[in-house]
């Protein structure tokens, strides 16, 4: 038997995703049509003998409730839990912390995602090299650019062995362009490994306590805070590819972290495409009654688009949106209850929950190119071209021009705006 952890971080994380992250958790935010984790789950359910997916984050304990719920009914056959840290205790604090109720059953292997990814995540292929080759954990790679391998954690991959022979977490020189992508396996031994890293932090912390009374300064409460935090890279990873305990396995479908709110973009086009190639019922089909649809599309059953619009490629139209006549929509996100008046044009954007875009209205951001030239807002304080974001009931004259600029929510914007960050 296996299980699955997600990750799911909490309401201080995930800062850079805002404005969006400031109306909804951002693993419930929707890419491809369905929430962030949505994709997650639905992978983890294809993984043989798996029987139950716990998130362990710090959100309040409501938050994931009515999400799971649906997800009970959908996939009815694995246990859905949300497990709450009693503060933030890093990548691996939170699966240390419950490895009773993780190890309930005593599953053989555990998944561990994150959340701030999507990817074809190819997790069946992973348990099977994972249990070939026998070592205590098994993390998922993918080639990134030479130049943006900084931004990741690096791993030195033995390709015939499948040794993940060291692992660095954004080195500043090169060191290895197969990143790590937030995907991980383990043995269940893992939680002794992981109990011997914790003896040994607490002896660390121990001496460093008695050195700082010592000096007669010391905070008792964020030592005890630190004691408990466990990060997956710097603490567990590192050691493990030390130990040669760690195997690494090539993902080579798609894979891209959702970090900024830009990222939303290219991440729902990702999986926008992945349910064309896999002939979903799912994507709007075109139809000569209209509106026109040019190639991935999701628009939701209570959304309506008049015949006369043209919508796609990689545009998710969500709950109650209205679309008027002569609309014309490409990738881009359009959140619900958002109503778009005649001929106006939202393109390589998000329109947040509520907002207005007046008739011949145009919000336009730029495409993106690769992953990692969106996570930034300003360059050298310059606001960077990227896609443009509408935050929470933003309201769009008519014939006004919002370009490359992201919008606080609640804004009247009764004038054309150019690379700005209107808050
Ligand atoms: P950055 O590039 O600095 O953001 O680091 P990263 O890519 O390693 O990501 P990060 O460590 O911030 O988060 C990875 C995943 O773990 C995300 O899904 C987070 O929501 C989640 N996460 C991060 N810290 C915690 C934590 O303390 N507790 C829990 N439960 N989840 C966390």
């Amino acid at each position: 038997m296996n299980k699955a952890v997600i990750l799911v971080g909490g309401p201080s994380r995930a800062t850079r995703f805002r404005p969006l992250s400031m109306h909804l958790p951002q693993p419930l935010f929707p890419v491809g049509g369905k929430p962030i984790i949505w994709h997650q789950i639905k992978a983890l359910s294809a993984v043989k003998d798996l029987r139950e997916i716990i998130l362990i984050g710090f959100f309040e304990d409501f938050v994931f409730r009515s999400f799971l719920d649906r997800c009970q009914e959908e996939f009815p056959e694995i246990a859905f839990k949300y497990l709450r840290e009693y503060s933030q205790l890093g990548t691996a604090g939170g699966f240390f912390h419950f490895r009773d109720q993780i190890m309930r059953g005593n599953p053989k292997n555990i998944f561990m995602l994150y959340t701030d990814i999507c990817c074809s995540f190819p997790l069946n292929d992973l348990l099977s090299q994972h249990e070939r080759h026998g070592r205590l954990g098994t993390i998922m790679v993918t080639k990134v650019e030479r130049s943006s391998a900084r931004l990741y954690g690096c791993v030195v991959v033995d390709y015939e062995t499948k040794l993940a022979a060291h692992y660095v977490e954004k080195p500043e020189t090169y060191v290895s362009d197969m990143a790590s992508t937030g995907v991980f396996v383990f043995h269940q031994d893992i939680f002794r490994y992981m109990a011997q890293i914790m003896d040994r932090r607490a002896n660390e912390f121990e001496h460093q306590r008695a050195n700082e009374r010592a000096y007669g300064r010391s905070d008792d409460n964020d030592d005890a805070n630190d004691a408990n935090r466990l990060r997956l890279e710097q603490d567990v990873l590192r050691q493990l590819a030390a130990d040669k305990k760690l195997s690494a396995f090539l993902c080579t479908g798609f894979w891209r972290q959702i970090k900024s709110a830009a990222s939303a973009v290219p991440a729902n086009a990702l999986y926008l495409q992945k349910a064309l190639k896999e002939n979903t019922s799912f994507l709007a089909a075109p139809n000569p009654e209209g509106p026109e649809i040019v190639g991935a599309v999701y628009i939701h059953p209570s959304a309506q688009v008049h015949p006369t619009a043209r919508i796609g490629p990689n545009v998710s139209i969500h709950a109650r949106a209205i679309v008027g006549p002569g609309v014309r929509i490409n990738d881009s996100i359009v959140l619900d209850n958002v109503h778009i008046k005649d001929n106006a044009a939202v393109l390589h954007s998000i329109a947040g929950w509520d907002s207005r875009i007046g008739c011949w209205g145009r919000v336009e951001g730029s495409p993106v190119t690769s992953s990692d030239d969106i996570d930034e807002v300003t360059h050298a304080g310059v606001k960077v071209n990227s896609i443009c974001i509408l935050g929470e009931d933003v309201q769009v004259k008519d014939e006004v021009f919002i370009r490359n600029s992201i919008v606080l929510p609640h804004k009247d914007l009764a004038s054309n705006k150019h690379n700005e960050v209107i808050m």
